[in-house]
């Protein structure tokens, strides 16, 4: 199965390098001195705000590396495991540094028992699952005795205990809410497998859970986006990574960014036959209405993550029905969306096949924006480690446009 999982990767692989040029973009390399002159657009479209060796989106072309290395090779070669490593230390692990990473991560599975009794208390169906891992996460900080001491050998520690803990809060709050106890880590399970059975329960699924493994391993870093910008926005003013890290989960939850891959499954659901893709997206572009896992502010070509996680969810599908026939509207969806907005360079991004994958491996559509999280924690800290080597707190400016002399009109003349 492995085999089979590589192959289809290598396949979409081939694809994208024959259609994209190996040539990095024009702008956002090499070493520039600040003061940075560039272009600004609304939200910071364009805007340098760090400079950094963790990884890098080239968004002409639609090719994304993790300190260099292609993430078509990692998605077909790599484990979770070694991706984090390479990110969080700029160099892939030998044999035995990779074994020590791994059981580290192994060693800072648990949590202590207040988070379990804390999640048991809230109402934790009706919580969004991600505002219960900010939660979560926040309570763990209080346990951090050193959470004050900002030294990047500290911090990285602290990253580590995180990379290895959301797993576990998240696997909990999936389980709560069906109703279930939450199920302990299992040390034998590499962490994919592990958040796997954690969630799901049952016995390890070798196309489970490799998918899930590669599926970590694209959402893992990916550039200045809203969450991975927040956790560094953050951190620059020597808060402290727990903080930082609730700030991104905070972010990530919206539906513009990491959110979106719920938001597809309830599009797709709404939209429900292949016959009524085109009446639905008419309707859509005439309401203005984005269409969700579609899109991107970096990308101008096909994202390669989502090159890889749509033959993968197709064959998650292969012998499941229901799901093969939402995959059949989610292609047909893709089909019409590209063809009319292809001037604008929309294409689907990885949020689009994303959630579907795990709705066919049997995960809740809400636990889904919690699984990105589980994976960008990696990128989060990452970056925030790079940066805290040369900090220097944040701190842009707006322009004002409000009137610059106003008198003070006491309470009783207003
Ligand atoms: N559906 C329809 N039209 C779209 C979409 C979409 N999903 N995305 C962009 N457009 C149009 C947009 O209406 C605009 O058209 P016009 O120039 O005529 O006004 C043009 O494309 C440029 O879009 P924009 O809103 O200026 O783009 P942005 O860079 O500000 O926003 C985005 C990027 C990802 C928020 C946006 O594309 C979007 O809302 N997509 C849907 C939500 C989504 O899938 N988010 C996941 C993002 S990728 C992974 C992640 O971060 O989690």
């Amino acid at each position: 199965m492995r085999d089979r999982i590589q192959e289809i990767i290598l396949a979409a692989a081939a694809k994208a390098r024959a259609e994209t040029s190996d040539e990095p973009e024009a702008a956002f390399t090499g070493t520039p001195e600040f003061p940075i002159e560039c272009k600004v657009g609304r939200g910071l479209e364009g805007a340098v705000a760090a400079i950094t060796k963790v990884g890098y989106v080239n968004g002409q072309r639609g090719w994304l590396v993790y300190r260099g290395i292609d993430i078509f090779d990692l998605a077909a070669y790599s484990s979770y495991e070694e991706t984090t490593y390479l990110l969080l230390f700029g160099g892939l692990p030998t044999k035995s540094q990779l074994a020590e990473f791994k059981q580290q991560l192994v060693a800072n599975r648990e949590l202590p028992p207040y988070i379990y009794e804390v999640l048991r208390k809230m109402p934790i169906r009706e919580t969004h699952p991600m505002s219960a891992l900010r939660t979560a996460v926040s309570l763990l900080g209080n346990f951090e005795p050193k959470s004050e001491d900002t030294s990047v050998a500290n911090e990285t520690r602290i990253s580590i205990q995180l990379i290895a803990q959301i797993p576990t809060i998240v696997s909990a709050i999936a389980r709560l809410r069906q109703g279930k106890d939450p199920l302990p880590p299992n040390p034998e399970l590499g962490h994919a497998a592990n958040l796997v059975r954690q969630m799901l329960g049952g016995e390890p699924n070798e196309l489970i859970d490799r998918l899930m493994d590669v599926a970590l391993i694209l959402h893992a870093d990916h550039g200045m986006n809203a969450s991975t910008f927040t956790t560094m926005v953050v951190n620059s003013s020597l808060s402290d990574m727990h903080g930082s890290v609730v700030a991104g989960i905070a972010s990530l939850k919206g539906p513009l960014h990491g959110g979106a891959n719920e938001r597809v499954l309830y599009d797709l659901e709404e939209i429900g036959t292949v016959e009524s893709v085109e009446p639905w997206f008419a309707k859509a572009r005439d309401t203005k209405r984005k269409v969700m896992g579609f899109g991107h502010r970096v990308y101008k070509a096909y994202d390669p993550r989502a090159r890889i996680l749509g033959p993968l969810a197709e064959l998650l599908v292969e012998h499941k029905p229901e799901e093969a026939r939402l995959y059949r509207v989610a292609t047909k969806l893709e089909q019409v969306v590209c063809g009319e907005l292809g001037d604008k360079q929309i294409f689907p991004n990885v949020d689009f096949y994303a959630g579907f994958a795990y709705r066919a491996m049997g995960v809740e559509t809400q636990m889904m924006t919690p699984i990105f999280a589980v994976s960008r924690v990696a990128g989060w800290t990452a970056r925030a480690l790079e940066y805290l080597q040369d900090n220097r707190i944040y701190r842009p400016r707006a322009a004002y446009t409000g009137p610059i002399h106003v008198d003070y009109q006491p309470i009783d003349k207003r």
